[in-house]
């Protein structure tokens, strides 16, 4: 009896593991080229804050909803495929807005039609960054629209007398897609030294561009009148980050960068662009088509780390200060544009930038982990005016400072030897950042990695004014590394 009842349950334990083999056999492990995409694996959440399904359903009836572009190429596209405009000059005062204009119409052929949601472009494919759904910057439902930044008191117009955030969606074309491809595309940690040069990077022929929306409208910013709106859930001020509430946002700002060999012989090996958003030019005829009041602010290709003259034009601007000295820096001198506060010295940067910052200069700390922080602290130790705004810097002769406005190559650390380049991708940098976030949570644990040095999270905006205050009463001859330290949190 009892050798009967083994013999089943012997039986019954081999039937389960011949079920097994089977379920195992059917789906054999996939050949290396015919891997599932992360789409098809339905990997990467879409966004992470949003209104509940029931209230979407019943007040936003066949509203869009936004739907993450993560079928990254498998392949890098062929050199056939690098656009048409890599061949045009870009670093050639006469020429040079040409330059962007083509990078633009390049970045909105299929794209206005789609009313820029990637999927439906039909000229070509673009992609969106993993991750950004994660932590209380999160991306939001209705349009993808990730938090970024805060906006102050007269930083975008005299009229503006309230501060207000920044909102903002990145895009990648088919080059850049397949680096995001080789790092996320794992099933394991996604690798970091995709973007790391000299071997990895972001290659030739990359594309990427970002919409920045603002909730202030017209009545604050008077360049907004017709503006170009998208729906988004946010916080109801840049401080608040637990309540959301939903708004109409404003586009008020283009960036793209470029990465074209050309620029390597600047030190850098980006181009950046920018666009400011003009609703008085009243173009377009419909909501699809305002983006043609986007006016081209300039094109940066380097920091000019030979120009030292300490200068900026304090908010709330009323004349663009075009700096013609500069030679990796150029901007529009046309009325179209509404006035710029621009960044230190004249350089690029866009209206809702940091006047004290550059793009490149803040892009080249891009690195993981991300010990940089994004815009050092001496950018906010200085004179300031009544309105609270920085009139003059003081400390421009810290190390820390002229590291800023170096010129570093693409692919390289800010932080050498204990961080790899995010090739200048400071959204690389915050979804890695996001990443380990998530696996401590779910390990329950930390990673030696992390402990490489203070962290910053790639956020713009840097320190409240209250810090600055803080380190001013402590001192001028303060270190700039314990100084560094208090950006944390913006
Ligand atoms: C003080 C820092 C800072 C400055 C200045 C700055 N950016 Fe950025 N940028 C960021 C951060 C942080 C992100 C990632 C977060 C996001 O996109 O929401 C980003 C993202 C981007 C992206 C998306 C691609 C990527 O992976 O990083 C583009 C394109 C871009 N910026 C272009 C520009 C241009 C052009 C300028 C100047 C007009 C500029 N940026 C100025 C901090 C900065």
């Amino acid at each position: 009896m009892k050798k009967a009842r083994i013999l089943m349950v012997v039986l019954f334990l081999l039937g389960i593991c011949a079920l097994l083999k089977c379920t195992t056999n059917t789906q054999p492990p996939a050949a290396d080229g015919d891997e599932k995409t992360s789409r098809e694996r339905g990997e990467f959440p879409d966004f992470g804050a949003m209104i509940p399904v029931a209230q979407f359903l019943k007040q936003y009836p066949g509203h869009k909803i936004f739907k993450l572009s993560q079928d990254y190429p498998k392949q890098l596209p062929g050199e056939d495929k690098i656009p048409a405009f890599f061949k045009m000059p870009f670093d050639d005062k006469s020429k040079w807005m040409d330059w962007l204009l083509a990078a633009r119409d390049y970045c909105f052929e299929g794209m206005i039609d789609a009313d820029f949601v990637a999927q439906d472009n039909k000229k070509r494919d673009w992609y969106h960054m993993p991750w950004l759904h994660y932590g209380p910057l999160a991306s939001e439902g209705f349009s993808g629209l990730a938090k970024e930044a805060p906006i102050s008191p007269y930083q975008l117009a005299p009229e503006q007398k309230h501060p207000g955030q920044v909102y903002a969606l990145g895009f990648y074309n088919d080059f850049a897609g397949h680096t995001l491809y080789k790092m996320w595309n794992t099933s394991t940690d996604p690798d970091p030294f995709v973007t790391q040069g000299p071997k990895g990077g972001f290659p030739e022929g990359t594309v990427i561009f970002k919409f920045l929306y603002t909730e202030l409208d017209s009545l604050d910013v008077p360049y907004l009148k017709n503006p170009y709106t998208r729906l988004a859930y946010i916080t109801p001020t840049f401080k608040d980050s637990t309540n959301r509430i939903i708004k109409t946002m404003n586009l008020i700002q283009m960036d793209i960068m470029v990465k074209d060999k050309r620029a390597d012989k600047y030190g850098t090996g980006w181009i950046f662009g920018n666009f400011c958003y003009n609703g008085n030019l009243n173009k377009g005829k419909t909501m699809k088509d305002r983006v043609a009041n986007l006016v081209p602010v300039g094109i940066q290709f380097g920091n000019d780390p030979g120009y030292k003259t300490n200068w900026i034009n304090p908010y709330p601007v009323v004349k663009t200060m075009i700096n013609d000295t500069l030679k990796e820096t150029f901007i529009n001198a046309s009325a179209d544009l509404p006035p710029q506060h621009l960044g230190w010295g004249g350089r690029l940067d866009g209206p809702v930038d940091l006047n004290t910052a550059s793009c490149m200069s803040c892009h080249a700390t891009g690195e993981f982990p991300q010990i940089a922080a994004l815009v050092p602290a001496q950018a906010f130790i200085g004179d300031t005016l009544a309105n609270g705004s920085m009139k003059y810097l003081t400390q421009t002769d810290a190390p820390a400072w002229k590291k800023y406005y170096y010129n570093f190559k693409c692919g390289t650390a800010y932080d050498p030897k204990k961080a790899t380049s995010t090739d200048f991708s400071l959204q690389v940098s915050l979804a890695l950042e996001y990443y380990w976030q998530w696996k401590n949570t779910l390990m329950g644990g930390y990673y030696s990695h992390q402990y490489a040095g203070i962290q910053h999270m790639a956020i713009r905006g840097g320190i409240p004014f209250k810090q600055v205050k803080m380190i001013k009463k402590r001192g001028k001859k303060q270190k700039v590394d314990s100084l560094t330290q208090t950006q944390d949190g913006f």
